[in-house]
């Protein structure tokens, strides 16, 4: 077991290179099994999630070769089996991507339930409302999902919620459905986007991503492409915010500003300076931060991924800020610890209360999830004195080499081995994120 240690009080400057979109590839890594043909992906990030959904294509029979430079070549075609098993099913949430893919690769499928999680309820009735629309039945048994279809048909699917998850799998299970399938109410996220252009560059015909409305006409086959995940849109706004707490003054490289957004109107309005290129955006603090109301919502809404790396920066600006959760019962989790740093925080349901005290002192903390683990980091990095972060293995999930990256811009940081005895016996079997 590993822990950040963490030197607070240093401001970040330089430059940082953002990685490609974990959820991005954790999606696109599965719709590989879609094509006939080997496929080459760039510009994956090295983050245990993307391991994992690398061990499970290995284990279906799929070959890979990492060809360095963060790419991937991936033959899907010897897969002989359709089954992801509970040991690996539950180490990532996103598992559920290889139902789509191989329902609509092999008109079969057979998944572990994804476990519980520490973001609340996660239900995937919409995933299995949308396999079901395209006429494949499914049975629940064991902790397994089991799909099966004689034959996939394009039918129309409405979702109940705005949800990534359900969206990206109907795509995956419709894409060689004979007919058109019409997906209303869909998620619009980047990824969603990224997703259908890397299935389209298969050959695939998808309209409409990025939109409420994704029309997928069926096609019989999908050919091999060469194609790089976009970058990720969390971890830029990640470095955002750490960059502000700090009061540095950074550029950060490989991005897409326009993803951004949301993220940077809510910064400015904090008082942080931003200043957009091409594919990069410099991020300076010379004033006092002050408060912001944020409610977290679907893109192009505030992305609940980036709530609590926000409200760290709250808890150092001046005045009460108030920040609603809509998407997830369980993303406070990372208030008990941020009060062991000083913050002023108060959850009352869906809705936090920070008033901002301009400091944190710093404490030995623990991550609860991945985006809980980030905003640990911003905090430590803000502090006065030693911050200690455990549990760290959420935040490797998601983040690529986040403590490398960090020291660029000149943060004392270090991950630091603890003896096996002394790490948290929480640590075991936590779902994924
Ligand atoms: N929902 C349902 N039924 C479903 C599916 C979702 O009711 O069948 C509800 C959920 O309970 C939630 C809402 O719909 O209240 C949105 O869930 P969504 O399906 O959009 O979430 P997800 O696909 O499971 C992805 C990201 C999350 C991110 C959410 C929201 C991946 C692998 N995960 O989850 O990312 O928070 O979308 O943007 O793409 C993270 O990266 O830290 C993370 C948790």
């Amino acid at each position: 077991m590993d822990k950040f240690v963490i030197k607070g009080g240093r401001r970040l400057t330089g430059e940082v290179v953002i990685s490609g979109a974990k959820n991005a590839a954790v999606a696109i890594l599965p719709a590989v099994i879609l094509s006939d043909e080997p496929c080459v992906i760039e510009n994956v990030p090295t983050i245990s999630d993307v391991n994992i959904c690398l061990r499970i294509l290995r284990e279906m029979g799929a070959v890979i070769d990492e060809l360095g430079n963060n790419t991937y070549r991936i033959d899907p075609t010897p897969i002989y089996s359709f089954c992801v098993p509970y040991e690996t099913a539950r180490k990532m949430r996103a598992s559920y991507y290889f139902l789509g893919a191989l329902l609509g690769k092999f008109n079969k499928a057979r998944v572990s339930m994804p476990g519980g999680c520490p973001l609340g309820d996660r239900p995937i009735d919409q995933h299995l409302k949308a396999f079901s629309a395209l006429g494949a039945n499914y049975t629940l048994s064991q902790g397994m999902i089991d799909l099966t279809a004689d034959k996939l048909c394009g039918n129309p699917i409405f979702f109940d919620v705005v949800t990534v998850g359900a969206t990206m799998n109907a795509m995956l299970a419709a894409v060689k459905a004979e007919g058109l399938t019409v997906i209303e109410n869909a998620a619009k996220e980047p990824h969603i986007v990224d997703l259908a252009n890397f299935l389209n560059s298969m050959g695939a015909n998808i309209m409409g991503a990025g939109t409420d409305v994704i029309k997928i006409r069926g096609v019989e086959k999908l050919r091999g492409t060469t194609y790089a995940v976009i970058p990720d849109q969390i971890e830029a706004g990640t470095f955002m915010a750490a960059i502000a707490a700090t009061k540095g003054d950074a550029i950060i490289k490989n991005v897409i500003p326009k993803h951004l957004e949301s993220i940077t109107k809510k910064m400015e309005k904090i008082g942080v300076n931003i200043e957009q290129y091409d594919d990069s955006i410099r991020v300076w603090v010379d004033g006092p931060l002050v408060k912001a109301n944020i409610k977290t919502a679907p893109h192009p809404g505030f992305p609940t991924d980036m709530q609590s790396q926000i409200a760290t920066l709250l808890t150092l600006a001046d005045g009460t800020s108030i920040i609603t959760e809509n998407i997830w019962d369980q993303r406070f989790g990372y208030v008990d610890e941020l009060r062991r740093m000083g913050a002023d925080i108060t959850v009352n349901g869906k809705v936090a209360l920070i008033e901002g005290t301009g400091k944190l002192m710093g404490a030995p903390v623990k991550a609860c999830d991945l985006r809980a683990g980030a905003a640990l980091i911003i905090a430590g990095l803000a502090a006065s004195g030693v911050t200690e972060i455990e549990d760290i293995f959420h935040i490797e999930r998601g983040y690529d080499c986040m403590e490398g990256k960090l020291r660029k811009l000149g943060a004392d940081i270090e991950k630091v081995s603890i003896p096996d005895n002394k790490a948290s016996a929480k640590n075991s079997g936590k779902a994924a994120v």
